[in-house]
């Protein structure tokens, strides 16, 4: 994992009030409106919340303990509340896009590639800690 390219390109386009994770919203709802009725909760409040959860994992990129405790618990949440697999694909996809709009000329594609590395292996862990499907 490329410490530096995620914190370096994370810094160029985490804009002020929250912009990069409201533009995440905005496309996902636009390319995914059917997830859109799972969010309850003041999209405002969602995007603070998530961006902290960002800058969180890119603090703690170099322990595995802190990212397999929290994002295991974060991924227990997401599965009670009906998150399935492809959905992550989707926010990695729609997260990217985010970033590389607010990003415009400065955003390169091998930060793009260092993103879909860094949230492939977050949507891993949370996948990971899911409890397992009985039939
Ligand atoms: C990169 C992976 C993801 C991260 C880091 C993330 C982060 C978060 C955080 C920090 C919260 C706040 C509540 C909590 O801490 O439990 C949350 C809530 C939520 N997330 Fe995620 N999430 C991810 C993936 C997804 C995906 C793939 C979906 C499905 C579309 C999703 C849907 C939701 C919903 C529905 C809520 C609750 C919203 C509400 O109560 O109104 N998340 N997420």
């Amino acid at each position: 994992m490329d410490r530096q390219l995620l914190e370096d390109s994370l810094a160029l386009v985490d804009v002020p009030d929250d912009g990069l994770t409201v533009r995440f919203y905005d496309i996902l709802f636009d390319r995914y409106p059917s997830v859109r009725p799972m969010f309850q909760r003041d999209i405002k409040v969602q995007a603070s919340m998530l961006r902290t959860a960002i800058v969180s994992v890119v603090d703690n990129l170099d322990d595995a303990t802190w990212l397999t405790a929290n994002l295991g618990a974060l991924g227990r949440r997401h599965a009670e509340m009906g998150v399935t697999a492809p959905m992550y694909d989707a926010v990695g996809e729609c997260m990217i896009a985010a970033m590389a709009d607010i990003g415009g000329s400065a955003w390169k594609p091998e930060m793009s590639v260092a993103w879909q590395h860094a949230l492939a292996a977050v949507s891993e862990l949370m996948l990971t800690a899911y409890p397992p499907v009985s039939d």
